[in-house]
């Protein structure tokens, strides 16, 4: 069982990845931190409740709002791609969720659960590193106790999807990911490089609807339809990335994933701004992910949350 704390920007591959971590046995899901990305971090939060709600977590589960803007940037959203309330444009018709806000702020809370749990403690991360990169300014000592992070974000041998050489979670916030990269924490990367491999196709949603299906499956289905009309447009796939789902599975099952020790450095000029290179490098405390079993991935997100 691996003790973990998951940050995100909800959009929808955060909400996949969240039910996916509420379905494992393998995880036990501490809290979680919300972060400006996708969507403005009040919506974030939003977003996050609902789902929480709506998957009928326990309400004791903490969920605390973080991070309102990059650490030096003006933020940038993803309306395009997750809808302008960051769940497809689907939560209108429902009520404000009711699951508890702690009264903690993000990186106040992920500093409290390093210092409870140490290296028991794992932190998913799915957003921009913003929140992260606060908790590692202001406590660089009890930071660098956290067992490990797991970060989606990056693109190194693959085409950006923000800019030709940017990642979206990376470009939102370079100088947080610069921050986090280099402290000195254990931390896998699970760039686009590998999350674009692992594609939810509507025809797999429309087939195990048949086998079996509930309110959580019904919600899921109404939200990805934007994300894969988008992604239809921009790349004619019938489906969606799921590049947050995938972060969640290199902690459920790393051997999955073929995982190099690198040094890797984010650029943060205007020219190659959130452009992430890696350095082939054995004493890293960083790894990055190069390859995957991306059949295997999708197949056990799927049994875990299509139904
Ligand atoms: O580039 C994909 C990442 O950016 C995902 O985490 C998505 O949710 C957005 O945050
Ligand atoms: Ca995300």
């Amino acid at each position: 069982m691996k003790r973990i704390v998951l940050d995100v920007d909800t959009g929808v591959d955060d909400a996949l990845a969240l039910l996916l971590a509420l379905r494992s046995p393998e995880l036990t899901l501490e809290a979680v931190t919300t972060v400006a990305g996708n969507v403005a971090v009040e919506t974030a939060t939003r977003n996050t409740r609902l789902v929480l709600e709506l998957a009928q977590a326990p309400k004791k589960l903490r969920v605390a709002k973080g991070a309102a803007q990059p650490l030096q940037r003006p933020l940038l959203t993803a309306a395009q791609v997750h809808g302008s309330d960051g769940l497809g444009n689907v939560t209108g018709v429902y009520p404000p969720p009711q699951h508890p806000l702690a009264g903690n702020e993000a990186s106040d809370l992920l500093l409290e659960l390093i210092a409870q749990y140490g290296k028991e403690l794992t932190i998913v991360a799915t957003g921009p590193m913003t929140n992260l990169a606060r908790a590692a300014q202001r406590e660089p000592e009890r930071f660098r106790q956290v067992g490990e992070i797991v970060q989606m974000g990056g693109a190194l041998q693959v085409r950006g999807n923000t800019s030709p050489v940017a990642e979206f979670n990376v470009y939102v916030d370079p100088e947080a990911a610069a921050v986090v990269l280099a402290a000195g924490v254990p931390l896998r990367l699970v760039p686009l490089d590998v999350t674009e491999q692992v594609i939810l196709l509507r025809s797999e949603l429309r087939r195990r609807a048949l086998e079996r299906d509930s309110t959580v499956f019904q919600f899921v289905r109404e939200f990805t339809v934007l994300y894969f009309d988008f992604q239809q447009r921009m790349s004619g796939l019938n489906g969606g990335y799921l590049h947050d789902p995938t972060a969640v599975v290199a902690v459920i099952d790393p051997a999955l994933f073929t995982w190099q020790p690198a040094r890797v450095e984010v650029r943060t000029d205007e020219a190659e701004r959130g452009r992430t290179v890696a350095t082939p490098a054995a004493d890293s405390p960083v790894q990055v992910a190069t390859a995957v079993d991306a059949a295997r991935v999708l197949e056990l997100f799927c049994d875990r949350v299509c139904r």
